[in-house]
């Protein structure tokens, strides 16, 4: 039986960490949950983790779904999120019920994620949830607006914009969404955020008072060319891997592979 994504109200209640990581095709899935992650979240990171992209904007609708699919065959323990797409959401309530709506139709997926809080998404966040359609809320850093940000820059710096990412988070909340990603703020904020809500709260970047912790996979296993300062590698599976492929070149190069 999956956990039901409201449990996780009650393991923040009994302090019991919440561990998300993500996956982007059906290896790194079972990866993930062979690893005993709570949570599998075929984060739209996939632009850039698996396809290339410099950003998270260019990843559609329908290739989301052809990840999430494949990430699926190899999830059937655990509550599997699945990111919305860049425009798949926020153009009006009624498309991004129907986005979400395929999201789980065809992936079986639990829940989505979508960014952003007040005012623009939590009516969106409230239908999707009034429709039967679990939400997993992220604010902070939200990266389909690094454009508007000028960069992947921290957030909540200034008192400002703390006070409206705490406004975000508490809406997001309100709208029903079961838990909520907090993306590269002070710990501080962080920390009011966590203490504020009842919903628990999944740090990325967001220090060490979150309810749970994310981060993407592909930094994890140390294998991302390039990773936040916030990302901790616990291997090195890049040069693993080149090594191994660089071995391979070199045997059948000089004919020791294959053997006789
Ligand atoms: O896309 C992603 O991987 C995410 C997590 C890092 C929260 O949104
Ligand atoms: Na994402």
């Amino acid at each position: 039986m999956v956990v039901n994504v409201h449990q996780f109200k009650q393991w923040k209640r009994d302090g019991r960490a919440i561990v998300v990581l993500t996956a982007w095709d059906y290896m790194s899935g079972q990866i993930v949950v062979q690893a005993g992650a709570d949570i599998v979240l075929v984060g739209d990171s996939l632009a850039m983790v698996a396809l290339g992209y410099e950003t998270t904007l260019p990843l559609t609708l329908e290739e989301m779904l052809h990840h999430a699919k494949a990430v699926r065959r190899a999830v059937d323990r655990v509550p599997l999120v699945v990111d919305m797409p860049f425009l798949s959401y926020q153009v009006s309530v009624a498309g991004a019920i129907h986005s979400a709506g395929r999201v789980l139709q065809e992936t079986e997926a639990t829940a989505v994620k979508v960014e952003g809080g007040h005012p623009a998404i939590a009516p969106t966040i409230a239908a999707l949830v009034q429709v039967g359609i679990p939400v997993m809320g992220h604010v902070g850093l939200t990266p389909q607006s690094v454009n508007q940000f000028g960069g992947f820059r921290r957030q909540g710096t200034s008192a400002e914009s703390a006070q409206r990412i705490l406004e975000e988070a508490k809406a997001v909340e309100a709208a029903g969404a079961f838990c909520i990603v907090l993306e590269h703020i002070p710990a501080e904020l962080a920390q009011q955020i966590s203490q504020t809500l009842t919903i628990p709260t999944i740090g990325i970047g967001a220090g060490a008072h979150c309810d749970g912790q994310v981060l993407v996979t592909a930094d994890v296993l140390g294998l991302s060319s390039w990773q936040p300062k916030f990302a901790k590698a616990y291997g090195n599976l890049r040069q693993s891997a080149i090594d191994a492929a660089h071995q391979f070149c070199e045997e059948v190069r000089t004919r020791r592979f294959p053997n006789p």
